[in-house]
């Protein structure tokens, strides 16, 4: 057995399993075998103005329509209608700031506020179709935005609070946003970050903005460009407003969410309205069997998918209490997450496995310390889960009663896309394996000529037919949506990860197989890093690439060759770091940086990042005969040699 294998241990079967995995087994062959029948009935799970025609038009692909015809709204279903019946005084969100400060908020009061600040979007001239930035950090302002524009049919584009100026900008720019809305500030750890300012800055890059709406959340003070800035208590006022729901047609844009690939551009992800609404909430309801008076936190940012799909709508259409967590998970103290789920007697987490590993760190004193039992289901996203992470997870947290939710998935593929499902049969969990596919989604694990592997061979995970919760397109960029996903294998969906089906069936999500990182779980691409750094004064070349870390999953490393001008200077390392801090985003700067006089490339004078990680990672290089300067190759050894010396005093 080899050491893989071994590490693939099934769990004991303890009650809650059911060894025939209930109805799954039929439920998928249903999805697979009569698709529109099983997507007629599932659709039921919105309510629509207007049936559709049908279920998926698939005459051009790999543009796939689902539910075409339909009419909807989102902000509707996860809202108005449940102010109609007994869930109007049910607490939509629990809210919880960094300071310990709460807030409550009712589905009616929730519809009250998104019905306010639809009117203020249309009174400030904003129409179905026309593109608004949120850059918000994790207050109710968010979500009340979000369904705002979905309620009238403006599309949104989230960026990460956590994004820098560039960034930013980037996204401002491509989608041609009209507005942004932001707040003065956000807490973070104790400290306030300036999001206003760093607006401001992004601005400065960009023409299409006419207007900034900017929340009062920390008080500090910014400039308020008159014409342009307006408060957002001053837009909303108190006001009663109703607005009528926009009909929004199923395959309408509701967002466009951005994220890194193997260019320095970041993709537009383009996801539809009625497909995208049905698969969040159905695989909430597959994969965690949530209960009407369960309470849900999804402790991800809703600036990424995660947040976007369950914490807003999933949970939202479902009508469930859900947990929203300002801060960070280690302030004031490593049991910030064990204390707010004793206190608010949360009943399913769902977080990440960098977050896991990080507070594993700090023992299992933290956890010791409250009241856990309230707990039912566990869940993780965003990386592969290592299977310690994962025990240290079901043993601490959960007291070996909960079941782990490992779900995998990514922004193009709307809601979860394999993972065990609570609801329709739990199979038995094995420590880092997401398990099975949800209905509807039918991979297969190719080799790089597109041959299916053998049971435990690792390949490339390709999806054979469309599902409805699929992004539409690249936002502004049909061709390069058919070229990254489905060009390598014609046809198929290419996801850009490994993995490996074991003899039992279950699928083990290996990583990237492209120049993307993994950080924190969140997705990052090398050539970003390359072109922040390339773009400032001091910097001639540069190569990045992602080193395997325990907590992190991955941190970036970064070879840099400055130009003559700045050879003698000192700070380069603090510049470059500044530098990228304030471009991209802290989440971007690198772990390491190494100053070289060279970097390997091929004849042609493309840098190999690939040897330079090879051979820093201690790794044999490969294939280096295409190599023109083998010198760089020792000078990437030295480098690392004196970091590891320097590291060690
Ligand atoms: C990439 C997608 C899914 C929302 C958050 C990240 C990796 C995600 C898992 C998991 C193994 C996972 C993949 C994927 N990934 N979840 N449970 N097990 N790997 O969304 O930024 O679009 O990143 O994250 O590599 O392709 P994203």
């Amino acid at each position: 057995m080899s050491k893989e294998e071994e590490s693939r241990e099934v769990l004991p079967t303890k009650e809650y399993y059911n060894p025939k995995m209930g109805n799954y087994q039929e439920v998928y062959r249903r999805s697979i075998e009569e698709p529109d029948r099983f997507w007629q009935d599932q659709s039921k799970i919105l309510d629509w103005f207007k049936g559709f025609d049908e279920v998926l038009d698939d005459s051009n692909p790999p543009f796939y329509r689902w539910f075409k015809g339909g009419k909807l709204n989102l902000s509707y279903n996860a809202v108005d209608r449940h102010v109609k019946m007994h869930r109007r005084n049910k607490a939509a969100y629990i809210w919880i700031a960094e300071n310990g400060e709460e807030k409550i908020i009712t589905y009616d009061g929730l519809y009250r506020r998104v019905n306010n600040f639809a009117k203020a979007l249309l009174d400030m001239g904003m129409k179905k179709g026309d593109r608004v930035v949120i850059y918000l950090p994790m207050i109710l302002e968010a979500p009340v935005a979000l369904l705002a524009c979905a309620r009238i049919g403006v599309i949104f584009s989230f960026v990460f609070a956590g994004f820098g100026a560039g960034a930013l900008a980037d996204r401002i720019k491509d989608s041609g946003a009209k507005m942004v809305i932001t707040s003065d500030g956000a807490n973070r750890s104790g400290k306030v970050i300036d999001l206003k300012g760093i607006v401001d800055e992004a601005l400065e890059q960009t023409s299409s903005v006419g207007t900034v709406v900017v929340v009062k959340r920390t008080g500090n003070s910014v400039n308020m460009e008159e014409g342009r800035d307006i408060w957002w208590h001053d837009v909303v006022k108190d006001g009663q407003a109703y607005v009528d729901p926009e009909w929004m047609d199923s395959t309408d844009p509701l967002y466009i969410l951005y994220t890194s690939g193997t260019t320095g551009k970041p993709k537009g992800v383009l996801h539809s309205t009625g497909g995208y609404g049905v698969w969040v909430a159905s695989t909430l309801k597959w994969a965690f069997d949530p209960q009407e008076d369960d309470r849900w936190w999804c402790a991800a940012d809703i600036g990424w998918v995660t947040g976007h799909s369950y914490i807003v709508f999933a949970p939202l259409i479902l009508g469930l209490t859900s947990i929203m967590y300002e801060g960070a998970i280690t302030y004031p103290a490593p049991d910030r997450m064990w204390e707010i789920i004793e206190r608010y007697r949360v009943n399913i987490l769902y977080t990440s496995p960098t977050a896991i590993r990080t507070l594993m760190r700090y023992g299992e004193k933290y956890p010791r310390m409250h009241d856990l039992s309230t707990l039912k289901t566990l869940g993780t996203v965003g990386e592969p889960i290592n299977p310690s992470a994962w025990k240290w997870y079901y043993e601490n947290i959960g007291y070996s009663r909960c079941p782990i939710i490992d779900t995998y998935w990514q922004t193009e593929t709307g809601g979860f896309a394999i993972a065990p499902s609570l609801n329709l049969g739990l199979p038995p969990l094995k420590p880092g394996s997401a398990t099975f596919p949800m209905p509807g989604i039918e991979p297969t694990i190719l080799t790089d000529s597109g041959k299916e592997v053998k049971p435990n061979e690792k390949g490339f995970i390709v999806y054979n037919r469309p599902w409805p919760g699929m992004f539409m397109t690249l936002y502004n960029d049909p061709e390069r949506f058919k070229s990254v996903y489905f060009e390598k294998f014609k046809g198929k969906y290419y996801c850009g990860d490994y993995a490996v089906k074991d003899s039992d069936g279950y699928y083990w999500l290996l990583g990237r197989a492209d120049e993307v990182l993994n950080v924190s779980g969140h997705r990052l691409g090398t050539i970003e890093v390359e072109d922040a750094l390339i773009t400032s004064q001091e910097v001639a070349e540069a190569a990045v690439f992602g080193k395997p870390d325990e907590v992190k999953g991955e941190v970036i490393v970064a070879f840099v060759v400055v130009k003559e001008s700045a050879a003698d200077d000192r700070d380069i390392v603090p510049k470059l770091r500044k530098r990228i801090r304030e471009d991209l985003g802290p989440v971007y700067v690198p772990e390491e940086i190494h100053i070289v006089k060279s970097l390997p490339k091929t004849r042609s004078g493309k840098i190999m990042r690939r040897v330079v990680k090879a051979v820093a990672l201690g790794q044999v290089p490969g294939d280096i005969s295409t190599l023109e300067n083998s010198a760089s190759v020792d000078e990437v050894k030295a480098a690392i040699e004196e970091f590891k010396k320097v590291a060690k005093n």
